[in-house]
């Protein structure tokens, strides 16, 4: 096998053999997507990667200082930066061991009621999408909960906890430069207070709610209501999201988009619109982002 090496000013080696590409201990696969470059990223004990053109990764310091816009991440909140099954051992005394199932039933009938209301035009807020969606998984599963029971359980989808990797991925995304967003199907006072105890509020600029549009992700609107929101209306910000539907109704709205695919097992649709980028952890992303940017 024949290939080149170069090593950025990080210290990470990139190694390019054949059509692949090794940097650092992280693989990058590049694909041709609408003439634009989609390129997936995974950490790694090692990997290839496949190049469309000749990438510049010999500075991974920073983001591009071009534009406000590609330097501009909007995260997804519930299933990206918090853990909508930190539920689980709440529910293991009332449902046993179908806590996990049970929990996610609950956030697939949320999301499905909040797609439906945007659809239908049928706003109510997010947390009313989660409290029906709670009374319906009861009767799915046949456990009846008193109100108290629902009123603790809905209290602790106020504050549930962030992912492991989220105070690292956005101290790193911070440190690079990024302009941090929070944005999200909820409203932005339950936003902020869930930010808020989870601890990491205060990465973000500002947090942007499909509230102020009274429609839910992925309708194109709420994203193009971000990018208005952030100041780059018209221009490639990126929407960071562990939700395939909000990575690829992002992409549909004319933002880049990041998947974070936590579990190999976490399946994207099969539609034929890739993410621009997938990274395997919030702490894989500014440097995933900034190989991309350059
Ligand atoms: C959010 O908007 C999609 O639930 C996710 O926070």
């Amino acid at each position: 096998m024949s290939g080149i090496g170069m090593r950025g000013s990080e210290g990470l080696a990139l190694t390019c053999v054949g059509g692949n590409a090794l940097v650092g201990n992280a693989l990058f696969r590049y694909t041709d997507f609408r003439a634009a470059f989609t390129r997936t990223f995974h950490e790694g004990r090692g990997g290839i990667a496949s190049w469309c053109s000749t990438p510049r990764v010999d500075t991974l310091q920073g983001p591009p200082e071009d534009s406000e816009m590609t330097s501009t991440l909007a995260f997804d909140v519930y299933g990206t930066l918090i853990d909508t099954h930190g539920v689980v051992e709440a529910l293991r005394p009332l449902v046993g061991e179908q806590a996990r199932a049970f929990s996610m039933a609950w956030r697939d009938k949320q999301l499905e009621y909040s797609f439906r209301r945007g659809l239908m035009r049928n706003y109510e807020t997010f947390a009313v999408c989660t409290r029906q969606a709670l009374a319906h998984t009861c009767l799915k599963f046949q456990a009846p909960l008193t109100p108290e029971q629902t009123g603790d359980l809905l209290a602790r989808y106020r504050s549930l906890p962030a992912f492991a990797d989220a105070v690292e991925g956005l101290t790193r995304a911070r440190a690079a430069g990024f302009r941090l967003f929070a944005f999200s199907n909820g409203c932005a006072e339950a936003v902020e207070d869930l930010l808020r105890q989870a601890g990491i509020r205060d990465f973000f600029l500002e947090v942007v709610s499909v509230d102020d549009l009274k429609s839910f992700k992925p309708d194109p609107g709420v994203y193009a209501h971000f990018l208005r929101r952030a100041g780059v209306a018209g221009g490639p910000a990126w929407m960071i999201s562990g939700n395939p539907f909000d990575v690829i109704g992002a992409l549909s709205a004319g933002m880049r988009a990041a998947w974070v695919q936590r579990s190999p097992q976490d399946l994207f649709d099969p539609w034929g619109i890739e993410p621009t980028l997938v990274v395997p952890s919030l702490t894989d992303l500014a440097q995933g982002i900034i190989a991309f940017n350059r």
